[in-house]
C-alpha cells in the first residue's frame, strides 16, 4: 500500500500549523493564563516553548521522518523486538482521551455559530447565565458535539491529502486577521489597561509548582506534542524538507495566535468586569460581549465562529488522524471502518463528558467532573510521559550519528546548534519534565 503523502511543502507545513493552532490557542490559552496568574505565567509558557516544546518537536519530526510510519510502527521499526512501542500506544489513548473533551468544546463553537446566524448577540446581559444553562443541559451540547465530531470523520474520510491541505491553507491566514482585528477592538475598550497590565506585568508570587505544570502542559498541548502527532505528520513529508526550519516556523505561529487571543480575551475580562480565573467558560462568556458592543458585531461574530470551528476541525483531524492510522497500519483496518469505529466510541466518551458538566456533575474521578479528569489526564500526565519517553529515545536510544543525518538530511544542510539540540533533548528536556512532575507530586 503506497502511504499517503503531502503534495506540497506549505502542504506540510500549513497541516502541522493547522494542527497546532486550534481550540489550545483560542479557548484554552486565555482562560489558562487566567487562572494561573496572568503574566508569570506567560513568560514560563514562553520559556518551555523554546526550551522544551522545540527540542521535542524536532525529536518526533526525526522519529516520524526516518522510520515513515504511524507512531506505534516507528517504534517498531527504529526499536525492533523491544518495548519502546508503548510510548506510541500511549500517544494513540492520549489522542482519545482529547479528543473526548476537545469534541464537546467543538460542539460549544458549533452551538455559539448557530447562535451567531441569529445574531443573537445582542443583549449585553447574562452571557455567563447562558453558557451555563447550555453546557449543562442534557441534550443540546451532546448533540452539537455529535456534529462537530461528525464533521471530523468526514473530512478524514476522504484521505490525508484531500481532507487536511485544502482546508488548512486558505482558513489560517484567515483567522488570524481576524483575530487580529478583535485583539485590536478589545485592547482599546474602557479599562483594558488593567487587562494588559494583567498579561505583561508579571506577579511572581502567584507561581508555584502547579502553575510551572500547568505552563508545561498547555505547551505540550498548544503544539500538539508527546502523542505522536509530529510523528504522524512528519512520516509523510519527504527527505529534503528542513525539519528545523518547519519546528521554529509551526511554534512561532502558534505562540502568535496563543498571545493574539490573550490580547483578545483578557482586556475584554476586566472590561466588563469579569473574573479572569473563569475557567474553561471563559472564551464563551467573554466573546458574546464583545460582539454585543462592537459596531458590526454580528457579522464578526458570525466570522470569529466559523472559522474558530475551522481551527478546531483542523486540529480535532489531527488527533482522529493518530488513531485511525494506527488501526489501519496496526490493526488492519480499512479507513472507513477504523473511522467508524473510533468515531462509536467517541461519540460515547464525549457525551459522557458533556453530561458531566450537567446531570453528571456529582460524579467525580479523584475529584474531577469526567470532563476536567479527562483534560488533567492528558495535559499533566498523558502528554508529559510521552513527551519524556520521546526525549530519551531520540537522545539515548537513537544513534548521534542517525539524528545528525535527519537533521542535516545527510550532509545537504548546515545544522548550527545541533550541540544544543543533543543537550536538550539528552539532559535538559528528562529533568525538567520529572522535576516538575514529582514536585507536582509533591516529593520535593
Ligand atoms: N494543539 C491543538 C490545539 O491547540 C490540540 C491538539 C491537536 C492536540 N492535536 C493534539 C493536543 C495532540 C495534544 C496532542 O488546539
Amino acid at each position: 500500500m503506497k502511504r499517503d503523502s503531502f503534495g506540497s511543502r506549505l502542504g506540510a507545513l500549513m497541516a502541522l500549523i493547522g494542527s497546532a493552532v486550534g481550540l489550545g490557542n483560542l479557548w484554552k490559552f486565555p482562560y489558562m493564563a487566567g487562572s494561573n496568574g496572568g503574566a508569570a505565567f506567560i513568560l514560563i509558557y514562553i520559556a518551555f516553548l523554546f526550551m522544551l516544546c522545540l527540542p521535542l518537536m524536532i525529536s518526533e519530526f526525526i522519529i516520524g521522518r526516518r522510520s515513515q510510519s504511524n507512531p506505534v510502527g516507528a517504534f517498531r521499526k527504529l526499536a525492533p523486538g523491544t518495548k519502546w512501542y508503548f510510548t506510541g500506544v500511549l500517544g494513540v489513548i492520549g489522542a482519545f482521551v482529547i479528543l473526548s473533551f476537545y469534541s464537546v468544546v467543538g460542539g460549544w463553537a458549533v452551538k455559539y455559530f448557530i447562535t451567531s446566524l441569529q445574531f443573537g448577540f445582542t443583549s449585553a446581559t447574562g452571557a455567563e447565565a447562558e453558557f451555563n444553562s447550555f453546557v449543562s443541559s442534557p441534550v443540546l451540547p451532546v448533540v452539537m458535539h455529535i456534529i462537530f465530531l461528525g464533521a471530523t470523520v468526514a473530512v478524514l474520510w476522504t484521505g490525508v491529502k484531500d481532507g487536511i491541505e485544502k482546508y488548512s491553507k486558505i482558513l489560517m491566514p484567515l483567522l488570524f486577521l481576524l483575530v487580529l482585528v478583535l485583539a485590536i477592538y478589545a485592547l482599546n475598550l474602557p479599562n483594558a489597561r488593567m487587562g494588559i497590565d494583567f498579561m505583561i506585568k508579571p506577579d511572581w508570587s502567584k507561581v508555584n509548582s502547579s502553575v510551572i505544570l500547568n505552563a508545561l502542559g498547555q505547551g505540550l498541548f498548544s503544539l500538539s506534542l508527546g502523542m505522536g502527532i509530529a510523528i504522524t505528520y512528519s512520516s509523510y513529508m519527504n527527505k529534503t524538507e528542513n525539519l528545523f526550519r518547519i519546528a521554529i516556523v509551526t511554534l512561532v505561529m502558534d505562540l502568535i495566535f496563543a498571545l493574539l487571543a490573550g490580547f483578545m480575551i483578557l482586556p475584554a475580562v476586566f472590561a466588563f468586569g469579569f473574573e479572569p480565573t473563569q475557567g474553561p467558560g471563559l472564551l464563551f462568556i467573554v466573546l458574546p460581549e464583545v460582539f454585543a458592543s462592537m459596531p458590526g458585531g454580528g457579522i464578526f461574530a458570525i466570522m470569529f465562529f466559523i472559522i474558530l470551528l475551522v481551527a478546531a476541525l483542523t486540529s480535532a483531524i489531527s488527533l482522529l488522524e493518530v488513531i485511525v492510522s494506527y488501526l489501519i497500519e496496526e490493526k488492519k483496518l480499512s479507513r472507513h471502518r477504523a473511522l467508524v469505529y473510533s468515531g462509536i466510541a467517541l461519540v460515547i466518551t464525549g457525551s459522557l463528558c458533556s453530561l458531566s458538566q450537567g446531570i453528571l456533575s456529582d460524579f467525580k474521578i479523584f475529584g474531577n467532573n469526567i470532563f476536567d479528569f479527562f483534560d488533567k489526564l492528558s495535559s499533566t500526565y498523558i502528554m508529559p510521559i510521552g513527551a519524556f519517553f520521546i526525549a530519551i529515545f531520540v537522545g539515548w536510544k537513537m544513534k548521534r550519528k542517525h539524528v545528525n543525518e535527519e537533521l542535516d538530511n545527510n550532509g545537504l544542510l548546515k545544522i548550527r546548534l545541533f550541540n544544543l539540540f543533543w543537550f536538550l533533548v539528552r539532559y535538559f528536556v528528562p529533568l525538567a519534565i520529572v522535576v516538575i512532575f514529582l514536585n507536582m507530586l509533591g516529593i520535593f
